[in-house]
């Protein structure tokens, strides 16, 4: 679907908001209470298009989901071994998390299944999921040798493994964990730096046998998982916009309430901070074994830093907004050990240095990052989404700072993960 919006600059930001619920939580809260037994309550479900495909793809392998009037889900789990062949393709759209994850889950199933999705997913790679899981017995067949989908997954038995994974990433450790709960014995995951560890988080409270230790994580298989309560907290991928926007934006004092500050995801606040970001999380509390805090940003002067190492997998997805942040800061912002970015929703590195390009920013690519010479101020301009939410909405936060106004083509793709984007934006700007 084709759509734009124009964005003019802001005065200031003032106010308080929430944000929707974290994304990768939404879509572990489906693949668990489905595999629980008893039922699942999920508040604060993110009700975007990519955690819609991983709902209609459980629904589709036979599993009731209720959706309450106040958006929560009720699971009717069906136990480990519950799920049934879908009767068609299933389709997980734009979403890599809902591909990679279920391709593990399926491979542990006693039927055929075959994974698609949109122009976008079928160009994404696929191989670090399908080979480790084959090492684990399993029998994917996709395009490219494996490497993009669709795939075909022929369930069945799963040898317990050691992997030790080339990249820090938590699509690639939760495929595994969740194949690993089907294999004849012990599944354990190494990674170079810690990934998010939603997973892990959540297996535990599901009652599944999980040790954690510095650099791994091991699995027993054939758990007995229940169905809990799971309250989702707002998601800081959505909240890096609006904190983002009030540091740049002069006069602004923003409260956002119930985000995510899992460590492992909490990189962004840890960047900002260092560029001079004057952000304090309020009332931290434990929720459904995830840590959440109210976010207190001000305007602040910003200024140019240096980010890569383990710092880079906590704060993977909120580059694009971060580079937003480092246009306008003073002095030089380097990214580097962020070549993950090439293969997102589209390549970041490449589409951010074009869509800011075009707006005046001094910035350039390199391999593995950028590098970027803050700037007073932006100029309006005609940018494009690339059909990646992230990048449509860090334009967005971009246009606050633009001289004039910015256009961005293409931005239907924000319902990815923030349906409701533009109005809550509206909410909190003046001028
Ligand atoms: C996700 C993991 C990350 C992240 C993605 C969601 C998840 O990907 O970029 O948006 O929910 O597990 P990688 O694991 O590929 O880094």
């Amino acid at each position: 679907m084709v759509e734009h919006r124009n964005i003019t600059s802001a005065s200031r930001l003032s106010g308080e908001i929430t944000v929707p619920g974290d994304k990768s939580i939404s879509h572990r809260s489906i693949m668990l209470g489905s595999l629980a037994e008893g039922e699942t309550l999920v508040r604060g479900f993110l009700h975007g298009e990519d955690n819609h495909a991983t709902l209609d793809a459980f629904r589709a392998m036979g599993v009731r989901i209720e959706e309450r009037a106040d958006g929560a889900l009720l699971i009717h789990g069906h136990g480990l071994h519950g799920l049934t062949e879908p009767e068609d393709v299933l389709d997980c759209g734009n979403s890599g998390t809902t591909m990679r994850l279920m391709t593990g889950l399926l491979s542990g199933q006693a039927f055929f299944s075959v994974l698609t999705g949109d122009q976008y997913l079928r160009r994404r790679p696929m191989k670090r999921v399908t080979a480790p899981l084959a090492l684990m017995g399993a029998r994917i067949q996709g395009r490219d040798g494996g490497e993009r989908a669709p795939l075909a997954i022929q369930g069945g038995s799963l040898i317990g493994t050691d992997y030790h994974s080339p990249i820090a990433s938590a699509q690639v450790k939760s495929a595994l964990l969740l194949a690993g709960l089907y294999a004849d014995g012990p599944t354990t995951v190494y990674e170079p730096h810690l990934s998010r560890d939603h997973s892990e988080r959540m297996l535990s409270f599901f009652g599944a046998d999980l040790r954690t230790f510095a650099g791994g994580v091991t699995i027993q298989p054939q758990p007995r998982l229940s169905g809990r309560e799971v309250a989702v907290p707002g998601d800081i991928s959505s909240a890096a916009f609006f904190l983002v926007a009030a540091l740049i934006t002069p006069g602004s004092e923003l409260l956002i309430r119930n985000v995510g500050i899992n460590p492992t995801r909490s990189g962004v606040i840890d960047i900002l901070q260092a560029m001079g970001g004057r952000i304090e999380p309020l009332n931290c509390r434990e929720v459904s074994g995830e840590p959440v805090a109210d976010l207190l940003v001000r305007h602040s002067d910003l200024r140019g830093i240096e980010i890569g190492g383990d710092l880079v997998p906590r704060a993977i997805d909120e580059f694009p907004v971060v580079s937003v942040a480092a246009a306008v800061a003073e002095g030089v912002t380097v990214i580097r050990d962020a070549r993950e970015l090439r293969v997102k929703e589209t390549d970041r590195i490449a589409a951010m240095v074009t869509e800011l390009g075009k707006l005046g920013a001094d910035l350039e690519a390199r391999e593995d990052g950028m590098v970027i010479h803050g700037r007073e101020t932006l100029s309006g301009g005609r940018v494009d989404s690339h059909g990646d939410h992230r990048i449509a909405m860090s334009m967005a936060i971009a246009g606050l700072r633009a001289a004039g106004e910015v256009r961005i083509d293409n931005t239907a793709c924000t319902a990815t993960s923030f349906p409701d984007f533009w109005e809550r934006l509206e909410k909190v700007r003046h001028g």
